[in-house]
């Protein structure tokens, strides 16, 4: 594995151990990790059973799996004929490409600032998952079902993990992240990699790239009246007043672009 991830390993299995001594998995367990995909397709999809919701379209997952490259990510990588580059740049670089975490970092949810999942051989097949935007679940996933969710202010969800991908932002830094690289994630394509036949990444521009994914979200206007929407406006928009609840909110902020 490469070396980037190795530091993170050693660290994490250190802390493992000293929470194990300390018998303090309270505190310890708390740091979010990627689990996977699995149960984000049981709820987020129009077949679920599981879920009843005035809040969103319940099509997140189909349009994901059936109309978004992301979830390609991981796939373009395995050694198989059709995947031409990537066996060239495995033979250029000198090695498996679909295992390195110099590639993983983008192309699946192997970061070099975390501990490497301990699921990630059953989970990298899914690419550019869900939790690569949302943030790593393992935090957040049990509370975020609930209806008193939508109170929630954004950064409390963020200290679960979750990002908040409604505030430009931060979604900036997301798609960033991989669209042009992070050195702390280790997301960074190398010269090396360049020379290699990797794709010159083309720029990335906020507004167009969100058109095309396509989105799977309704913004503040087409979801309409939902419960509890007061408290999740005072929550998201702290600066305008909530007594007033934004009935007529400015074109610009019910947008996808501005917070939605
Ligand atoms: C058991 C069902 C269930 C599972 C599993 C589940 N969700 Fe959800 N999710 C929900 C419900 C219900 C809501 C809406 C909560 C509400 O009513 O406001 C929601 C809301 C969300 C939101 C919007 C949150 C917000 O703050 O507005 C995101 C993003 C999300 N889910 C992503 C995920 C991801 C990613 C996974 C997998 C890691 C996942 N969910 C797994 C049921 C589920
Ligand atoms: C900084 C993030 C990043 C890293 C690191 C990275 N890639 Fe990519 N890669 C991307 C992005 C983003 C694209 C899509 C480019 C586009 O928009 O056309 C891509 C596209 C590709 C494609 C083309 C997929 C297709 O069919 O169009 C291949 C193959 C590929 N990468 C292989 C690799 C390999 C092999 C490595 C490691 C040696 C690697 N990448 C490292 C971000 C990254
Ligand atoms: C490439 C990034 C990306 C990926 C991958 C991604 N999302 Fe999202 N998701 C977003 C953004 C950005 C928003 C919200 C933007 C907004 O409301 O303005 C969003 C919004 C949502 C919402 C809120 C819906 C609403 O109507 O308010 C849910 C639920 C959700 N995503 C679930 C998922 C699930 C489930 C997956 C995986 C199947 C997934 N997302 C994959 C970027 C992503």
């Amino acid at each position: 594995m490469h070396d980037l991830i190795r530091p993170t390993r050693l660290l994490a299995n250190a802390l493992a151990v000293c929470c194990w001594l300390a018998n303090a998995p309270f505190v310890c367990g708390e740091t979010p990790s990627f689990v996977g995909n699995r149960d984000c397709i049981l709820c987020h999809s129009s077949d679920t059973v599981a879920v009843k919701n005035d809040f969103m379209a319940l099509r997140e997952v189909e349009l994901w799996y059936e109309d978004d490259i992301h979830n390609d990510a991981y796939a373009v990588l395995v050694p198989k004929p059709e995947n031409e580059l990537a066996n060239q740049m495995s033979r250029a670089l000198g090695y498996a490409v679909h295992e390195d975490g110099r590639c993983l970092s983008c192309h699946a949810n192997l970061r070099a600032d975390m501990a490497p999942p301990p699921n990630f051989d059953s989970i990298k097949e899914y690419g550019v998952t869900c939790e690569s935007c949302h943030g790593p679940s393992s935090e957040w996933e049990d509370p975020h079902k609930t209806l008193a969710w939508r109170g929630k202010r954004p950064q409390e969800k963020e200290a679960l993990g979750m990002v908040d991908v409604r505030d430009p932002v931060r979604r900036a830094q997301q798609y960033f992240s991989c669209h042009i690289g992070n050195e702390p994630q280790g997301k960074l394509i190398t010269h090396e990699m360049y020379a290699a036949g990797h794709p010159l990444l083309p720029p990335i521009e906020l507004v167009s790239f969100t058109e095309r994914m396509p989105p799977h979200w309704r913004n503040l206007r087409e979801k309409g009246d939902f419960l509890l929407r007061r408290e999740f406006l005072a929550a998201n928009y702290p600066a305008w007043d909530a007594s007033e609840a934004l009935q007529d909110m400015p074109a610009v902020a019910a947008s996808s672009w501005g917070r939605s």
